[in-house]
């Protein structure tokens, strides 16, 4: 039986990473991408806006809505990861500067109207980046937390710890308020930590499989990966780049590739020493009543063939 596509928004803050999670998206019949909506995080606001489009012009669909939201988190100042990411934010490969246009509405707004507009529970979130977007629909129009269907993130880490500090993952700590605001809210949750990224690192075979592809988009992604992966492994010295936010994608696509726990997960939004620590109560000790599904296992390969699959189908 084929099930209808799921209907998405994109959440992101692009980045190499965020980029590959909306080529997999825009190449799977499994979802529909109603919108995107940037966020400020691994690089500044104008940046993460630019690059939604930049993409979604390789994929051929200038027809796709970009929205821009938050150019700074709730309460904190905005940290960004050109260090990671490069000045650009998709260092690796020049592409043209966007032809298609940025949306007038704010990202927040959209969210709330489309989420309004909807028949209850049709759309997920997939949030890719800082979740102030996402925080600030919910501020100025708490009726749609019962209307979001799931949000499937990107975002903490607990058994890997953090990336950014050695306690938080660079999502929950650019923004840790607004995480705390979404994972108060009732929403359905699965969340996609460190623990599970940081199992699907690029291999040299596979990277050389995306060079070899014909159209533009494998060597795209391989000339990103390139430049993404350096700073990984350095810092761990791994042999390839964790494809962090395709997981996202890659779960809304075959969520059997995943196992995990339905348990209580909380955002540590205070503590100078931990700020952004994500507390996964893998074992039920605190009591508190579960709220997510943590995921903490993939089937490396089973992701990989699948990207290498979809990133094929591009002409
Ligand atoms: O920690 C990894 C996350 O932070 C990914 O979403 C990456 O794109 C950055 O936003
Ligand atoms: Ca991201």
């Amino acid at each position: 039986m084929t099930h209808s596509p799921h209907q998405i928004i994109i959440d992101t803050d692009p980045g190499q990473d965020d980029a590959v999670a909306i080529l997999l998206a825009l190449a799977s019949p499994e979802v529909k991408v109603l919108a995107i909506t940037t966020v400020a995080g691994n690089v500044p606001l104008a940046l993460t806006s630019a690059n939604a489009r930049k993409v979604c012009e390789l994929a051929g669909r200038p027809d796709i809505s970009v929205f821009a939201g938050c150019d700074r988190p709730l309460k904190r100042p905005l940290i960004t990861a050109e260090n990671v990411h490069g000045k650009t934010g998709l260092d690796g490969i020049e592409l043209p500067e966007p032809q298609m246009p940025l949306q007038a509405q704010h990202s927040v707004d959209f969210i709330i109207e489309t989420l309004r507009n909807a028949p209850e529970k049709t759309i997920t979130i997939c949030s890719l980046g800082p979740m102030t977007n996402t925080a600030q629909a919910l501020l100025k129009a708490p009726d749609i937390a019962a209307r979001v269907k799931r949000i499937v993130l990107m975002g903490g880490g607990f058994f890997e710890g953090g990336n950014i500090t050695p306690s938080a993952e660079f999502n929950m700590f650019v923004d840790p308020d607004a995480a705390k605001i979404v994972f108060a809210a009732g929403i359905p949750l699965t969340v996609i930590p460190l623990d599970v990224t940081h199992q699907v690192l690029t291999s040299k075979e596979w990277v050389d499989g995306l060079r070899r592809m014909d159209n533009q988009v494998g060597p795209a992604v391989a000339a990103w990966t390139d430049f993404f992966e350096r700073y990984d492994m350095e810092k761990y010295g791994s042999e390839g780049a964790p494809l962090h936010d395709p997981c996202v994608i890659g779960y809304m696509i075959k969520p059997e590739l995943f196992s995990g726990r339905f348990i209580n997960v909380e955002i540590e939004a205070d503590s100078p020493l931990t700020v952004g620590a994500m507390v996964a109560d893998w074992w039920n000790v605190t009591g508190r009543t579960a709220n997510a599904e943590y995921l903490r296992d993939i089937d490396r390969d089973g992701f990989f063939d699948l990207l290498s699959e979809r990133l094929a189908t591009y002409q």
